[in-house]
């Protein structure tokens, strides 16, 4: 299904309409012309297990966009929503509807690895300007690398690469590795194995389940039997939840300490409660991160919406912001997609998660926070890598 939001009825009238007023008021030949709207397309799941992931991401940039004024260069916005539903099967087609069909002016979005790769491959087609907001597929910035794709979120390597060094700094030595069949999962689980064995330790095995199951009864049994010195997990959103309250109800969180790249805890943390004390995490933000940058987000987010801000909200906000930065550059005119590209490029943005730059591959440059979580906050204990970019492998941009 397809939704539309204008810019806000209340921003218009300020606005437009204040210049529209006026003009009624002028001889036929000097009648203001509406500039035209800029349409932005946003490819995110608002049902299933991803569904508060594509909210948060959607709310937070446009939220952005209104603290800006509602406006992108000067012009007013118009919003075309797709539920991708974090299918691959039906990514294709519903980047189509919003390219070919809506001749959106950028893409933005998806929250799903699978669905990243077949609308980052249109898109690269179409010369779409694109804009990911979440979904972290290596290729995306390597491989699929291209001058009009952006991402303003992570590559699934960044956030898993830093733990395996953080696991052997506290002894635990051999570990168990799980999450869903698909590419991110794959991928995130991959990298912590990079991360992990050159610094000592053993993987002793990778428990692969079908997405979006949530299914994990027999798979805690078997790490039960395997004793490891520790888990490493990827599972998001609703699966979070879930797998967090199911691995302490089994008892193993006491005996088998937990980590994960930090979408184990982020934006879950309220429905897990006290099964998600002491799970050690790396990510890109943190909410306790102590910056009026990042105090002041979180307050706007919470007023808005009545909900906690999150990584999610964090990468929307930026897609926001940086969408906000390059229409100003060009002052509204969508046809200089050269300009508005060198100023995405060339970005520097006042991140809630702290400063973030883009690469030559153009994925975010960005600190990877050491977390725990304790009386129900993902705690800021260190950081686990300083100015991590991803390798860009296979990326011809320089
Ligand atoms: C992904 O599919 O890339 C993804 C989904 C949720 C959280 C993080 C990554």
């Amino acid at each position: 299904m397809t939704t539309r939001i204008p810019t806000t009825r209340r921003r218009f009238l300020s606005t437009a309409a204040g210049a529209g007023a006026a003009a009624s008021l002028l001889p036929a030949p000097f009648v203001l012309a509406q500039p035209s709207k800029v349409k932005v397309g946003i490819l995110l799941p608002y049902t299933g297990t991803y569904a508060s992931l594509g909210h948060n991401i959607t709310d937070a940039m446009i939220m952005a966009i209104e603290e800006a004024g509602g406006m992108l260069g000067g012009r007013p916005v118009e919003y075309v929503k797709v539920d991708s539903e974090a299918d691959p099967a039906k990514a294709a087609n519903n980047t189509n509807k919003l390219i070919a069909g809506e001749k959106v002016d950028f893409l933005t979005g998806p929250v799903h690895s699978g669905v990243a790769m077949a609308m980052v491959k249109i898109a690269r087609e179409e010369g779409t300007i694109t804009i990911v907001s979440n979904a972290g597929a290596a290729a995306v910035t390597r491989q699929m690398c291209a001058p009009n794709v952006f991402r303003t979120s992570f590559s699934n390597w960044q956030t898993c690469f830093p733990m395996g060094p953080e696991m052997m700094k506290r002894g635990r030595k051999k570990a168990v590795s799980i999450t869903w069949n698909y590419a991110a999962g794959h991928e995130m689980i991959g990298a912590f194995k990079e991360g992990y064995v050159p610094a000592g330790g053993q993987v002793m095995k990778e428990i692969l389940i079908p997405f979006p199951n949530i299914e994990f009864q027999a798979h805690l049994t078997e790490i039960a039997s395997l004793k490891p010195d520790a888990v490493f997990a990827f599972f998001a959103g609703g699966g979070a939840v879930k797998f967090v309250k199911d691995y302490d109800a089994a008892g193993l969180k006491k005996t088998i300490p937990l980590h994960g790249s930090g979408f184990l805890t982020d934006g879950t943390l309220h429905a897990q409660g006290a099964a998600a004390e002491g799970v050690l995490t790396t990510l890109h933000y943190a909410e306790s991160l102590d910056t009026p940058t990042n105090k002041r987000f979180k307050e706007a987010f919470k007023k808005r919406t009545g909900r906690t801000a999150d990584v999610y909200a964090v990468q929307g906000y930026d897609t926001g912001q940086l969408l906000v930065h390059a229409m100003k550059s060009v002052k509204g005119d969508v046809r200089a997609k050269k300009e508005i590209m060198a100023a995405m490029r060339g970005a520097k943005l006042d991140s809630p998660r702290g400063t973030m730059s883009f690469s030559k591959a153009q994925n975010p440059i960005q600190d990877i926070y050491l977390r725990e979580v304790r009386k129900g906050d993902n705690v800021v204990i260190g950081v686990a890598h300083k100015a991590l970019a991803d390798p860009g492998t296979g990326c011809g941009m320089s």
